[in-house]
């Protein structure tokens, strides 16, 4: 008798157990990824205990990757109110505006410019020293890999007169832009290592 009970209670557990699970599975939409954010229903909808309603469909359709596709979907507009920003307002929820990296969880990794010359490095790792996402973008860059050098002026003069890199890297802030010209040009040879077989670009340096 004490076996079958013992049975039962644990078949009890386990359908209650999967039948959980599915209720659970079919009740959000999981965790849904963007260019450098995700944003989790399981922080959203379990965490802070929000209802379907309080963002579905007044903010966004119940689709995942429609804003993906949106170009709409900026940080212009969220620091304007718009998406995420109806909430992270510094209000409802910590501001849009600050705490970059709680939403942006990819931090960009390095960057090795190939255009118009053979090779310049950038590397966020670097840079994260002092620097606030802020300071770069999206004033100085876009963000998006190697987004610069599709633009024609990116060359030494723009540096010089304190675009892009020069707007740091001015001898003040930062090493001049006329001055350890290999610390930036890696070169060929550099390229080679970075990209090439061997050891990878997670190698010193
Ligand atoms: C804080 C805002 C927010 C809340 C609350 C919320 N969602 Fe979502 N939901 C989103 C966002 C953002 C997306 C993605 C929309 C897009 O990218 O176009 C999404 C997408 C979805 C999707 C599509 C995902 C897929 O994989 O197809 C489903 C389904 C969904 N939500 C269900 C729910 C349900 C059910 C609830 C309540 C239990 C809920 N959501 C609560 C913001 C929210
Ligand atoms: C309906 C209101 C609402 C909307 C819309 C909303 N959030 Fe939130 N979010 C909150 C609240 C409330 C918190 C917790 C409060 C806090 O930490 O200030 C939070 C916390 C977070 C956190 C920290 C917790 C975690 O998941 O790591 C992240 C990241 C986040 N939100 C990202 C987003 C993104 C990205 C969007 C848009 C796709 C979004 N949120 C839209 C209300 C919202
Ligand atoms: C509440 C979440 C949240 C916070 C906080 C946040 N962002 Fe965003 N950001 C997003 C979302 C969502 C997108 C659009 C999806 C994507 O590109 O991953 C986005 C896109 C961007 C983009 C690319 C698209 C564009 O508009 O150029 C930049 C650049 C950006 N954010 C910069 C910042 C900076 C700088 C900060 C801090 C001052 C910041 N973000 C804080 C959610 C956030
Ligand atoms: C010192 C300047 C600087 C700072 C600070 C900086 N970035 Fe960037 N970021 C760049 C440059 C340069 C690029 C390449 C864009 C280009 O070529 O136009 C880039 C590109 C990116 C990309 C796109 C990478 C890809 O693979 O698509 C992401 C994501 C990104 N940055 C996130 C961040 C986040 C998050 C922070 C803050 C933690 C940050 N960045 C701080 C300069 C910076
Ligand atoms: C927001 C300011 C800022 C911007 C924009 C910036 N840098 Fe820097 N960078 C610095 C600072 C500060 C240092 C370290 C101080 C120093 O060495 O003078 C540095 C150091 C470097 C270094 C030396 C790294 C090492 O190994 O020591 C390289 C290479 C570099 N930057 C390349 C670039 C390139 C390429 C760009 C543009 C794509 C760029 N930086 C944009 C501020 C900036
Ligand atoms: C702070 C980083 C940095 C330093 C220092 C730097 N450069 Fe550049 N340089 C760049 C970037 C970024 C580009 C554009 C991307 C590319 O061509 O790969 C560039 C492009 C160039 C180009 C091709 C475009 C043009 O302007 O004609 C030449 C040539 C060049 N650099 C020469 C030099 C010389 C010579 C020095 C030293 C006197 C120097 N650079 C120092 C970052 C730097």
């Amino acid at each position: 008798m004490k076996s079958v009970t013992r049975f039962l209670i644990i078949t009890f557990l386990a359908v209650t157990t999967i039948g959980l699970q599915l209720s659970y599975a079919s009740d959000g939409g999981g965790e849904i990824t963007y260019k450098s954010t995700v944003f989790s229903h399981d922080s959203h909808v379990d965490g802070m205990g929000l209802d379907c309603d309080s963002c579905h469909d007044g903010i966004f359709e119940m689709e995942a990757g429609a804003m993906a596709a949106n170009p709409a979907f900026s940080m212009e507009a969220i620091y304007q109110g718009e998406f995420c920003g109806a909430c992270h307002d510094g209000d409802t929820a910590f501001a849009s505006d600050e705490d970059c990296t709680t939403c942006h969880v990819k931090d960009g990794g390095d960057m090795l410019y190939t255009e118009p010359v053979k090779s310049v490095i950038f590397s966020h790792e670097i840079h994260a020293d002092g620097f606030g996402c802020e300071s770069c973008h999206t004033g100085l860059f876009k963000m998006e890999a190697l987004a610069a050098q599709k633009n024609e002026n990116f060359v030494m003069e723009a540096l010089y007169q304190g675009e892009y890199c020069g707007a740091c890297h001015d001898g003040d802030t930062a090493f001049a832009s006329n001055t350890r010209c290999a610390t930036c040009h890696i070169g060929v040879k550099g390229y080679n290592r970075l990209t090439g077989g061997g050891k990878a670009a997670n190698g010193s340096h």
